[in-house]
């Protein structure tokens, strides 16, 4: 059997599916040239047809990516298959990844369609598909409960039609890793000329079992791993890539398959989409969590000084720990800094907005000592983008607090180049800052998600602030770095309603 085993990143597309984790083209087109250093073999860049700005996405990322093939995802109808195949046709090598469902409950109560239809859907797909690429993937959206006989049928058809990698989702993360491996056991051994094509895994992680399972289809001969940095995903997201590839490099006796990863750029990936995300990672993440390879209890450290391997399977620096490289200080100029910024795949629209992210840098050198890359990226972070203009600047702020009395702020807004000003008090700084904000905007949203990180280590590190809003249905993230976590918390408030002024609407694949 093929030893070859492909890594599939769907960080842009179920990644992206996370609430409030949607990106915009710049972003996106950042952790694309970070998931090709990286070495994915696929990239999912998105779902061409949920709306123009998706389409342009892809489209840009095809454009840019030379070594991973692009692959765009689409529903089982002409008008998504179409869209896909235009979105990914600058590709060097690119893929339709079409899906349909085929379990008996979203068949009656989702799609409303027959099994027959089902099945003709799927081949006619698959046919469309093929006009733009000989590389078409099919899914059997909700495979975990569908009837295994309906599954050969359906895998049997889009085969004759010429796909050439079957997907079997864990749509729901239901399946335990006994379960999944026999899942593929059984329909490899059953389903005609099955091995005329790759077997895939896809799992979603509700019972904290993604990886697992996905593990578990490679025992049983899936040689493509659907996978998403830092696990991000729908509800409890999808099968973490770090996690896979830690796994089969670390248990090479047991798995004995080779991948193009190179892992030390896990790290600096994990880092990246974290931030353009605005997601951070739980510290005892496995293999990117800030604790992964920390000892805190005495014989533990005793026992790693003594001889590593006592207490670790993988070294650190394997997988990017220790690359966050002291970049630059007060000192550097303008072209140590544009090189650096090339070096991190960060690019300007304009000179206008380089000089702009110049000064940015030079402030906050001025607070901070040592600047790291993870600062560079926040920098770039705070870049406005074309669909995501500044509606409402912060011009100026200020927050008191002092034992015994009620925390107060005052912030000046710029809105439409006029300044406005409010002031209120709080339970801390942080909610009198965005009571003073909404004072001014009156957006009515709902704050959902606070949540603070430092960018680097020690105490003059940049905090990293997400906060997650909602209104009429809508949720976006807004992300703010600053080294005062005050200012980090109206910046990033301004973000999520910058972003819920301009509206980036777009369906969603699966409903
Ligand atoms: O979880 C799922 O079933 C999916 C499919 C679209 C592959 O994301
Ligand atoms: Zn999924």
């Amino acid at each position: 059997m093929n030893n070859k085993l492909i890594i599939f990143d769907t960080t842009l597309r179920d990644g992206e599916q996370s609430p409030g984790a949607a990106m915009t083209k710049e972003k996106k087109i950042r952790v694309a040239k970070q998931l090709e250093k990286l070495g994915v073999d696929v990239i999912e860049a998105g779902f061409a047809a949920a709306s123009p700005g998706d389409f342009e996405a892809i489209r840009a990322v095809a454009e840019t990516v030379k070594d991973s093939t692009i692959c765009s995802l689409a529903r089982a109808n002409e008008r998504d298959v179409r869209a896909a195949g235009e979105a990914i046709q600058p590709a060097q090598h690119k893929r339709i990844h079409t899906f349909i469902a085929t379990s008996p409950i979203h068949m009656q109560h989702k799609l409303r369609m027959s099994e027959d239809e089902v099945v003709e859907r799927a081949v006619q797909a698959v046919k469309w598909a093929l006009e733009y690429t000989d590389d078409v993937e099919f899914s059997a959206e909700d495979a975990v409960r569908s009837e295994m006989d309906f599954l050969v049928r359906v895998f049997d058809a889009v085969i004759k039609a010429g796909a050439k990698t079957l997907n079997v989702p864990d749509t729901v993360g239901y399946s335990i890793p006994l379960l999944w491996g026999e899942r593929f056991k059984q329909l490899i051994a059953t389903v005609p000329n099955s091995d005329k094509v790759i077997w895939s895994t896809h799992c979603h992680n509700d019972l904290g079992m993604a990886s697992a399972n996905s593990l578990a289809a490679v025992m049983n001969g899936a040689r493509q791993v659907e996978c998403t940095i830092n696990g991000l995903g729908e509800r409890a997201g999808n099968a973490a890539l770090e996690e896979i590839v830690m796994a089969v490099k670390t248990r090479r006796d047991v798995f004995n398959l080779e991948m193009r990863i190179d892992a030390t750029q896990i790290v600096p990936t994990s880092k990246l989409v974290s931030q353009i995300t605005g997601y951070p990672i739980q510290p005892n993440k496995a293999v990117v969590g800030a604790n992964a390879f920390s000892h805190e209890s005495g014989i533990h450290q005793d026992g790693v000084l003594k001889h590593r391997e006592t207490y670790e399977i993988m070294r650190a620096e394997d997988v990017g720990w220790n690359a966050n490289k002291l970049t630059l200080g007060k000192l550097s100029g303008r072209n140590a800094l544009r090189q650096r910024f090339q070096e991190l795949n960060i690019n300007f629209d304009s000179e206008e907005a380089f000089v702009a992210a110049f000064q940015r840098f030079k402030e906050l050198a001025d607070r901070k000592h040592e600047i790291f890359d993870e600062d560079l990226q926040a920098i770039a972070n705070e870049e406005p983008v074309a669909n995501v203009s500044e509606h409402y600047q912060l011009v100026s702020m200020r927050a008191h607090s002092e034992t015994g009395s009620l925390p107060q702020a005052k912030v000046v807004l710029s809105i439409s180049d006029v300044q406005h000003e409010a002031e209120a008090e709080g339970g801390g700084p942080v909610d009198a800052t965005f009571k003073a904000i909404e004072q001014v905007v009156q957006s009515g949203t709902e704050l959902l998600l606070y949540s603070v990180n430092n960018i680097t280590s020690g105490t003059d590190a940049q905090g990293e602030v997400t906060v997650r809003v909602a209104k009429g249905g809508r949720i976006v993230n807004g992300q703010g770095a600053d080294t005062d976590i005050v200012v980090a918390s109206a910046k990033a408030y301004l973000n999520a309603l910058n972003k819920l002024h301009v509206g980036m609407e777009r369906a969603h694949p699966q409903v």
